[in-house]
This record gives C-alpha cells, structure tokens and sequence, in this order.
C-alpha cells in the first residue's frame, strides 16, 4: 500500500512538472516577443503595442483570470485596433488556462 502511494504522489508530480513546461513554452513561442520573457513588455514590439508590465504585482492584480483566459482566446483590442491576436486557433482551452497559470508566475508573489 505504501508503495502505491509514493507511486501515485510521483506520477502526480511528473503531471505538474510537464504541464508547467509546456506553459512555459507555450509562452516562449506565442507570448514572449510582446510581452517579453517575464512580461515586462519591454520588447520592441511591447514598446511599439503598449504592453503593461506584468511582472508588477498591482497590474497583475487588476486583471482577472478570465480576462487574461479572454484575452487569449478572443485575443485585444484597444479602440478598434487589433493589438493581441487571438489564439483559440492554435491553443486548446487546456493549454490556454495553463499559461493563465504561468502568467500568473510572472509577477512575484506578496
Ligand atoms: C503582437 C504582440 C502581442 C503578442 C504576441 C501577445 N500579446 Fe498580449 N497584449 C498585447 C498588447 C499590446 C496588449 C494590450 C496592452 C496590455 O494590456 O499590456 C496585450 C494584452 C494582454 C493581456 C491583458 C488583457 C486585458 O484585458 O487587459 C494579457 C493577459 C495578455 N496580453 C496575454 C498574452 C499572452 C498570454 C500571450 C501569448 C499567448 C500574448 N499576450 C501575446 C500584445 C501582444
């Protein structure tokens, strides 16, 4: 029985450990060329769209989950211009609430 369980904790930390990881590449591929590697948005194309920096606690804080799930999946406007694609098109709704929980990394915890 022991055995079992040290089995079952093992296999469900190698489940977050993976999911982590594809978050995080996710994030490299899609993400990090406006919004930078830690979501500064102190890229060129960050500076040029306007991108907030997300590795600040408050602006983290004024944003809901949904809204950055939303932004993902319908992708942003900012007075009707297109600034964020969407990418319901190349990212599941699995993969897009695991880079909710990676952005969410971005900023440091208080
Ligand atoms: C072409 C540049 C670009 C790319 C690529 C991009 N974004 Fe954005 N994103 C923006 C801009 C510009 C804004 C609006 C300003 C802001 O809120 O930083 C924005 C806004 C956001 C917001 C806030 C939405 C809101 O309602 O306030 C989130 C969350 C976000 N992006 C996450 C992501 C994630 C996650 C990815 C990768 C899947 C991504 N962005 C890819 C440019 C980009």
């Amino acid at each position: 029985m022991k055995k079992f369980l040290v089995l079952v904790l093992f296999a469900a930390l190698g489940v977050c450990a993976s999911y982590a990881k594809d978050a995080k590449e996710n994030y490299t591929t899609y993400c990090k060329n406006c919004h930078g590697a830690e979501g500064k948005g102190d890229t060129k194309f960050g500076q040029k769209f306007g991108c907030k920096d997300y590795s600040d606690p408050k602006i983290q804080a004024a944003i809901k989950d949904e809204q950055i799930f939303k932004a993902m999946k319908e992708g942003v406007k900012k007075a009707d211009r297109t600034v964020m694609q969407p990418y319901n098109e190349k990212l599941t709704d699995d993969e897009i609430k695991a880079i909710v929980v990676y952005f969410r990394t971005l900023a440091p915890k208080k």
